[in-house]
């Protein structure tokens, strides 16, 4: 049966790459994207779509009760899937107050229009960052959907926040959620504020590499199209109320990324540059996604040697696209975040 989906954030990373992997695979489907365009939101990145008859952008608020509200009279949707977030532990740690209201009361907001026009699905799309970090001296230990949350950071606390309110939704008012909590994703319309397309952009312009303490901490690696893969199937298969960790068996250190991309794109590691840690650093994330494997059949696709390959190219043959966005306000973010670090 042919759905109206509502996704919010998809001018941004990965809701952007959620919309394409959805218009393309349910053409029959009815996409609406709903965004604030902040900072990390770029209408540019959606032009291939936006002239589709079965796809609309709206701009707003998650917060804007009425925007919201009106939208999902107008739109009867079925689903919504909920990407917008402030989504930066950096920017977290110097002005909080931003991700509490986007990524706690904004999720509220779309929970209570979800409840009112009564859809048949709520999905939040978390982060592994809820369940806190792992020792790096225990790599038989593995984030599981019984893990406690344990959060380090103000977007990881915002994150957490509103799962724990998804899943009262649940509870107290049956409201139908699913929560997905995947690890760092990466691939194509990056922010260039995140490690792996700061760095390619960094070594294309021979600019210092600025890693973070001693470049020791592990992320989890997943191709943002296998994440995107997995939330379509927690929509068509997943059961209501269940969390679903999404995770590729893909633990990098920061270094060695670091170090791949220059090789990559023929740069010298002299261009590394240790600088002052983040603030609470989380040392390793790394999922066990033998829940949505076993139940759903999700697996990532792509490796993360051929998955850092195409991302590379992808910067290459799309310069346009990032280098509008460091040449904005991007530098003054830059020039606080790194200057005198
Ligand atoms: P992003 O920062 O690239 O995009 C966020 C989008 O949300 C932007 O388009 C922005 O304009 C929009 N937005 C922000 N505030 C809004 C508001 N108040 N109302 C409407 N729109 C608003 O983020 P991303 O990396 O694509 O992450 C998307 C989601 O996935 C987030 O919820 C994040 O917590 C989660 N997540 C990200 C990763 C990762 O590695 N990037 C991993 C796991 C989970
Ligand atoms: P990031 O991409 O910000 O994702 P997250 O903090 O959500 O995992 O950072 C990934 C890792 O890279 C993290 O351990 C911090 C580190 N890092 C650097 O070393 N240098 C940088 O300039 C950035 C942005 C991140």
């Amino acid at each position: 049966m042919p759905k109206t989906i509502i996704v919010t954030g998809g001018a941004g990373f990965i809701g952007s790459n959620f919309v394409f992997h959805m218009l393309d695979k349910y053409p029959d489907y009815r996409i609406v994207c709903l965004d604030k365009l902040t900072y990390a939101g770029n209408l540019s990145t959606l032009e291939s779509v936006l002239n589709k008859p079965n796809f609309r952008f709206v701009k707003a608020d998650i917060c804007d009760r009425e925007a919201v509200f009106a939208l999902f009279e107008e739109e009867r949707p079925d689903v919504v899937v909920n990407f917008a977030a402030e989504s930066h532990v950096d920017r977290s740690i110097e002005d909080p107050g931003i991700f509490l209201k986007t990524n706690i009361l904004g999720t509220q907001t779309l929970m209570d229009a979800s409840r009112k026009f009564g859809v048949e699905r709520y999905h939040q799309v978390s982060t592994d960052e809820v369940y806190g970090d792992l020792p790096l001296d225990r790599p038989d230990l593995f984030f599981t959907e019984e893990t406690p949350i344990h959060t380090s950071s103000p977007y990881s606390s915002s994150k957490a926040g509103a799962d724990l309110l998804v899943l009262a939704y649940y509870r107290t008012f049956g409201l139908p959620v699913t929560i997905s909590r995947c690890s760092n994703n990466y691939g194509p319309y990056h922010f260039p504020e995140k490690l792996i397309p700061l760095m390619i952009a960094n070594a294309l312009a021979d600019k210092p590499l600025p890693v973070y303490g001693k470049g020791e901490n592990v992320r989890d690696w997943l191709y943002v199209e296998d994440h995107c893969k997995a939330i379509d199937a927690i929509l068509h298969k997943g059961r209501v109320g269940e969390v679903y960790n999404v995770g590729g068996h893909n633990e990098m250190a920061n270094i060695d990324i670091v170090k791949i991309i220059c090789r990559e794109l023929g740069k010298p590691e002299s261009l590394i540059t240790f600088v002052t840690d983040r603030k609470g650093h989380d040392l390793r994330y790394a999922i066990d996604p033998t829940k949505i494997r076993d139940e759903l059949g999700w697996q990532p696709e792509t490796k993360f040697a051929d998955g850092v390959k195409k991302t590379i190219r992808w910067y290459l043959d799309n310069e346009a696209w990032w280098k509008a966005i460091i040449a904005g306000e991007y530098r003054d973010y830059y020039e606080k975040m790194y200057g005198d670090r």
